[in-house]
């Protein structure tokens, strides 16, 4: 027999969800200001009090010191575009007409194998930057875009739900699906990626305007076919956009019921946005077991409109958080929670900073049925984990002096926070991301 992995433990403040706060209060959470995480082969062995914890650890075990600092459970983006990282921050245009102007010619660049694997490299390590280990990402149409993407990701370990995105129509003919609305290809990336090391597929038509009913009809059937595949699209982002699905599906009772329709509603099935929703939607979502990605940056960016997370709560529907860079205006998930708080405050929401890290962390996980795996650090549990640093500007760190609460605390990371303030991401206990690590000589 072999011996046992060794123990690798990781010292500082530690905070993971266990619940929703929203539901559960101060049960939703566990905080040890002074805690150990300990890790074995990756995954979570124990997490707890440092002082008992540390007495019970093997001799020679490796404690990595990061007192003064917060370890947190990795950040899920649960929905964001790899390939349009070079149009974030392009001006001027609300969702249709920036799409035509800005994302068409970008995601046609696509078709350059070499050009894929740069952009997936760099969006990858972005991701690391920011704290991010698990993110759901839309690709392009070119099936060796979803090739490059999971190709970095498995070089890094992370946990990436990808597909390739399919139009077939409404868009320019260098990015439309042939004849068989992208069967073929869809086919062989699930046979390829899904569920290889920490990769899975989803199946992703675009929106319901970019596709055709037939390919509409392929993309439910073969989630049906392929058991865990996910499925990933945008509803209800826009009111122009919603009046051209009305009029491009006049059958369907709403948006989302076009979905519904053609069998994309489910476990494992996420949409963006969900702004321009009504309450039969809401309550057709929770019956499926159907996600939704609020994306606030993207959201305020494209003008698009007020995510309702209240009604979403009340009415059951899973929530995640997403930057939809390039639409959103960062990859950081702490710079994402601060544009969530604002969006809800013009709703007459407040969003307390306890929801906040729970959306971020094992809320992202819950909406893509994945926190069995990631999400919080219950043992077993894949140690994917971010430390954020409450001295990494001079400003957080004056604000941080007079925080006198945990809440207080976290609402100053999200509020001020940024990836600055990652000092470190581990990927099943290594560490990919080292902010302050010294360039090698050459570099
Ligand atoms: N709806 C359809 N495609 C897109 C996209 O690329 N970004 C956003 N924000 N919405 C979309
Ligand atoms: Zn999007």
């Amino acid at each position: 027999m072999n011996p046992p992995a060794p123990l690798a433990a990781f010292r500082g403040a530690l905070l993971h969800f266990v619940d929703d706060p929203a539901s559960a209060g101060p049960r939703g959470y566990e905080h040890h200001v002074d805690g150990v995480l300990v890790v074995r082969d990756g995954r979570v062995a124990e997490c707890g009090p440092a002082e008992p914890l540390l007495a019970r650890l093997p001799a020679g075990t490796t404690v990595t010191d990061y007192r003064g600092k917060l370890i947190l459970p990795g950040f899920v983006d649960t929905h964001v575009h790899y390939a349009q990282t070079d149009v974030i921050a392009s001006h001027g245009e609300q969702l249709l007409t920036w799409l035509e102007r800005y994302v068409f010619p970008a995601e046609a660049r696509f078709a350059d194998a070499a050009h894929a694997a740069t952009a997936a490299g760099f969006f990858c390590d972005e991701l690391l930057r920011n704290g991010t280990t698990t993110a759901q990402v839309l690709a392009t149409v070119h099936p060796a875009s979803v090739d490059a993407l999971f190709e970095a990701a498995e070089r890094r370990r992370m946990r990436v739900v990808a597909g390739k995105v399919l139009m077939d129509r409404n868009c320019p003919a260098a990015l439309r699906d042939g004849d068989d609305a992208g069967e073929a290809a869809s086919r062989a990336l699930i046979e390829r990626w899904h569920d290889r090391a920490r990769l899975r597929y989803a199946l992703t038509p675009r929106f319901a305007p970019t596709s055709s009913r037939e390919q509409m009809a392929l993309a439910g059937r073969l989630c049906a076919e392929y058991p865990g595949v996910h499925l990933h699209s945008h509803v209800a982002e826009n009111q122009a956009e919603g009046a051209w699905v009305a009029r491009l599906y006049p059958e369907a009772r709403s948006y989302l019921d076009v979905y519904e329709r053609y069998g994309q509603l489910g476990p494992r099935a996420l949409f963006a946005h969900c702004i321009w929703l009504d309450d039969a939607d809401r309550v057709r979502m929770a019956a499926t077991g159907t996600a939704a990605s609020f994306c606030p940056t993207s959201n305020l960016f494209l003008g698009s409109g007020l995510f309702d997370l209240a009604a979403m709560r009340a009415a059951g529907v899973r929530v995640g958080l997403g930057t939809d860079v390039g639409a959103g205006t960062s990859f950081s998930m702490l710079q994402t929670m601060n544009e969530a708080y604002k969006v809800l405050q013009l709703r007459g929401q407040s969003l307390a900073p306890e929801q906040a890290f729970y959306l971020a962390t094992l809320g992202g996980a819950r909406s893509l049925y994945m926190d069995d795996l990631i999400g919080s650090f219950a043992p077993g549990r894949e140690a994917d984990f971010v430390v954020l640093d409450p001295r990494a500007t001079p400003l957080l760190e004056r604000r941080m002096a007079s925080a006198a609460t945990l809440s207080e605390r976290l609402f100053a990371f999200m509020m001020l926070g940024d990836d600055r303030a990652v000092a470190a991401t581990h990927v099943l206990g290594e560490a990919l991301h080292q902010r302050d690590a010294i360039p090698a000589a050459g570099a």
